[in-house]
Parts: C-alpha cells; sequence; structure tokens
C-alpha cells in the first residue's frame, strides 16, 4: 500500500510519519519510510541543492522531478504492492509549492508533468495535515530552519489554500491538527488506513 503524507510546514507531518512506522513496526508488519526530495543518492543531492536556495523556479522545478522520478523507479514501484510504503511529500506538494507559493508555473501546465515524472504512479491514501499559521509557528520555533520554513504568513496560506481544496477528493483525508494531540491524529490515520486497506484487498460482492 502506497500512503503519502502532505501538508504545510509545522502541521506535524514527518512526527505522525514517524509514529505510523514505529506503530507498522511494532505490529510486525513490513513498511519503509520515505521522503521527497531525497531518499536516493539523486534525490539528496538535488535535495541539498534545493534547500540551500537560490535556484531559478524552472531549474528548481526540474530538481523536484528529478528526485521524484527517480524515488518512483528505486523506490516506489518496487515496494508499493508488497509492504506498506509510507512517503513524506509527493506530487501535490509540487502544486502547492511550485504552482499556488512561488508561481513558478501554472497548474494546467504542471499537471501532464507531475504524471510523466511520477510515471502515473497515484497513492492509495494522501493524508492532508492541516494546521492554523500561528500554531504552525510555534511548532517550528525549536527547529532549524531552511529556505523554505522561513517565507511567511503569505506563502503559508498559498500552500494551505491548495492543501485544502482537495480535503474533499476521493483517496484524500484531511485532519486539522492545529487542536488535536499527536495520539488522536495518528489514531485517526490507523482507523483510515484499516478502511482503504479493507477496501483494496476485500474482492467486490459478486467475486467473493
Ligand atoms: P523539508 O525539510 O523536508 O520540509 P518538511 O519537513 O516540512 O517536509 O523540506 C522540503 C521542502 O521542499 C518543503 O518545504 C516543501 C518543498 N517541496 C516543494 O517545494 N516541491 C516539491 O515537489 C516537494 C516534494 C517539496
Amino acid at each position: 500500500m502506497f500512503i503519502v503524507f502532505e501538508g504545510v510546514d509545522g502541521s506535524s507531518k514527518t512526527t505522525q510519519v514517524k509514529i505510523l512506522e514505529q506503530y507498522l513496526t511494532q505490529k510486525n508488519i513490513k513498511n519503509s519510510v520515505i521522503k521527497e526530495p531525497g531518499s536516493t543518492d539523486l534525490g539528496e543531492q538535488c535535495r541539498t541543492l534545493l534547500l540551500q536556495g537560490g535556484l531559478d523556479k524552472r531549474s528548481e522545478l526540474a530538481l523536484f522531478f528529478a528526485a521524484r522520478a527517480d524515488n518512483v523507479n528505486k523506490n516506489i514501484l518496487v515496494r508499493k504492492n508488497t509492504e506498506y510504503l509510507i512517503c513524506d511529500r509527493y506530487v501535490d506538494s509540487t502544486v502547492a509549492y511550485q504552482c499556488y507559493a512561488n508561481q513558478s508555473i501554472s497548474e494546467k501546465e504542471l499537471k501532464p508533468m507531475l504524471d510523466f515524472f511520477s510515471y502515473g504512479v497515484k497513492p492509495n491514501i494522501t493524508f492532508i495535515l492541516d494546521v492554523d499559521y500561528e500554531v504552525a509557528v510555534k511548532r517550528l520555533e525549536n527547529r532549524e530552519k531552511n529556505h523554505y520554513d522561513t517565507a511567511g504568513r503569505e506563502y503559508f496560506q498559498s500552500v494551505q489554500t491548495y492543501y485544502r481544496s482537495l480535503m474533499f477528493k476521493e483517496s484524500y483525508y484531511y485532519i486539522d491538527t492545529t487542536k488535536l494531540d499527536i495520539q488522536t491524529v495518528h489514531n485517526e490515520i490507523v482507523d483510515k488506513i484499516c478502511s482503504v486497506e479493507l477496501k483494496i484487498y476485500t474482492p467486490p460482492s459478486d467475486l467473493a
């Protein structure tokens, strides 16, 4: 099963990825965690360049795509059908950041490229974790800041606008974490994964 976590910076996405990994491992369920950009040699090199900043918008987009194509080839295609594969950010990050926040490219131009560079591989479920700006800033206070974390309220809200537009779409699950504790969010995620798994592995009733 291919599970993706998306969300604004400070939404506790990475924390939830970690505790889901621990939960699955404790239950002896085979799983791997990957992130974008990253998780392959090429991806990590792209990540280093991207987080340094200072690139023009098209070079930046090209590096996100290079990291993605390599990740799909080396990690996602080979694992998604045999284990729980959890990915921290995927195609919706590109729409949120490169279209909505940075305006590097229009959504119409980007959409076919997203499919191309991800080999058309879609997640079984994408969790969208949200949080109010003020709470996000507090949560990020202790974290080492990178180029993407320092852009301010307007930037944050552009990213958030896109993620919120996915709220009711099929194969997405939205959680506003502003007032929730970590365990409550985790429980909701596990419940949802169980229901998705039932759907994938239960044959249609006429075949059962
Ligand atoms: P990272 O430190 O991994 O942020 P986080 O822990 O919040 O995931 O940095 C990754 C940054 O890259 C993040 O701010 C979003 C950005 N990004 C894009 O702009 N486009 C993309 O396609 C992806 C995958 C990430």
